[in-house]
């Protein structure tokens, strides 16, 4: 590959870059095959996404289901790689006796960093000009203001290090229905040049912040535990499970270890439908994982308690920044066919049910690990993928992974033993 020949690639038409990237790597007719085969997302669409553009990248895109959500029945799009979530999030919604939630107001932060001030002088001043400043802001976005959002407040912190004080100017925003960093990153650019002459310091970044602390979602449920019981067909008692599950909470409670891939079950179907509905999942991922240290240690993101019968509380109360206007939201059609199938009017009503979603998906990954084990369920999905891995054909690929669930060992080197027997 000479890296010469993919200077100024971007100004090259899609064509043009696919028959570069075959020949500089030397792909097979197979392999450019996969390049040029266009799929839902056209490439006339991708090619004005992102940059350099060559071919588009699917994943599986499956549907949730069991959902009720205040009193309403949900089908909910996941765009994941990983198997067994959508199943987990359809068993742990089926098993609830339905989700209660609620949203805040699409409050969000931009953060304008101000150096070489006298910290006490340079905060005064700003606050003096606080309702300056907020009006000034406010004729920034007037179609935001239009329809009902706009900046709201201005705070201001003093932070020091090692070189000095410096100002955290934080312009409060409410975005509507937009994720915000756009509407955001214009406000605080243009808030700048006054905000140095009432400081008299030298602003440097005028951002905004991805630790969406005022925009949050709640969801809450509870999962009875005669229905818990039921879900193991009897082999666990209900009380059990829900001690159990109680004690896995505490587990995440008490070690970072333990909380980090709590977390990472509760993202896995938040992720999913974040991605589904053309969202950014770097913004809510950063969000949440900054959320749950927020007030010191890291911490799950989820709550567990049993409620006077006896039955397991869920709750979860987690920062969601997402839009429905702009972005790939509104030009990706399969993040337009999501919205439409969820029949979703504002960014607020995606938070709640995305909220419901990580909750769901962290109760069925806690069912299963402190009762059987996370392996059954889990590898049960991925069986005939690990088959596949192991050279087994469509067919052969049944019958590998029906008898590695059955011997319970599901494993590549299991799958080509029992590929090796099959095959005589
Ligand atoms: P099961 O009890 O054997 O399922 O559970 P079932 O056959 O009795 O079906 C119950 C319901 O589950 C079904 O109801 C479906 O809703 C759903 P029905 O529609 O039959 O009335 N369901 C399925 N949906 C779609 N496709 C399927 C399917 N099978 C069942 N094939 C199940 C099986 C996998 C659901 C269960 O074992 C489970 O929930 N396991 C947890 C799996 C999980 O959490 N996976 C996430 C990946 S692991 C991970 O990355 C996270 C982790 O590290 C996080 C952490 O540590 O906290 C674990």
């Amino acid at each position: 590959m000479e890296k010469e020949n993919f200077s100024g690639f971007y100004k090259k038409e899609l064509k043009e870059r696919q028959d570069i990237f075959a020949k500089e790597f030397d792909l097979s007719a197979e392999e450019k095959a996969l390049l040029v085969k266009e799929g839902s997302l056209p490439f006339e669409i991708a090619n004005k996404m992102v940059e350099n553009v060559v071919t588009t990248f699917p994943l599986p895109y499956g549907l949730a289901t069991n959902f009720i959500i205040d009193g309403k029945d949900y089908i909910i799009p996941f765009a994941i790689e990983e198997p067994s979530v959508v199943a987990a999030a359809s068993n742990a919604a089926k098993l609830s006796s339905g989700f209660e939630t609620s949203a805040d107001d699409p409050v969000m932060i931009g953060q304008i960093q101000v150096i070489d001030v006298d910290g006490k002088k340079a905060k005064a001043a700003v606050e003096k000009a606080r309702k300056e400043l907020l009006e000034f802001a406010t004729t920034i976005d007037p179609i935001l203001v239009k329809f009902g959002g706009g900046p709201k407040d201005i705070t201001v912190d003093i932070l020091e290090d090692e070189k000095g004080e410096m100002l955290d100017i934080h312009l409060l925003v409410d975005v509507r229905d937009a994720m915000g960093a756009n509407a955001i990153n214009t406000m605080t650019e243009k808030l700048a040049p006054r905000i140095e002459e009432l400081t008299g310091g030298k602003v440097i970044l005028r951002i905004i912040s991805n630790l969406a602390i005022y925009r949050r979602a709640q969801a809450k449920t509870t999962w009875t535990k005669e229905k818990l019981e039921a879900s193991t067909k009897g082999k666990f008692k209900g009380e059990d499970i829900v001690e159990a599950i109680l004690n896995a909470y505490r587990f995440a409670n008490a070690t970072q270890f333990r909380a980090t891939t709590h977390n990472k079950g509760i993202m896995n179907g938040i992720d999913a439908v974040v991605i589904a509905t053309g969202n950014d999942f770097r913004a809510i991922e950063s969000g949440a994982h900054s959320f749950a240290s927020y007030e010191g240690n890291y911490s799950p993101l989820t709550k567990y308690s049993k409620d006077k019968e006896g039955n397991l509380v869920g709750e979860i109360d987690i920062p969601l920044a997402l839009g429905l206007v702009g972005g790939a939201t509104k030009v990706h059609p399969l993040a337009q066919l999501s919205i439409k199938i969820l029949g979703i009017k504002t960014a607020s009503d995606l938070a709640r049910i995305i909220a419901c979603v990580g909750l769901a998906q962290n109760m069925a990954a806690l069912r299963a690990l402190s009762t059987e084990g996370i392996q059954r369920g889990h590898m049960r999905l991925h069986a005939s993928n690990i088959a596949a891995q192991a050279g087994a054909n469509k067919e052969e690929a049944e019958k590998v992974a029906a008898k590695m669930i059955e011997l319970g060992e599901v494993s590549q080197l299991k799958a080509e033993e029992i590929l090796k027997d099959i095959r005589g």
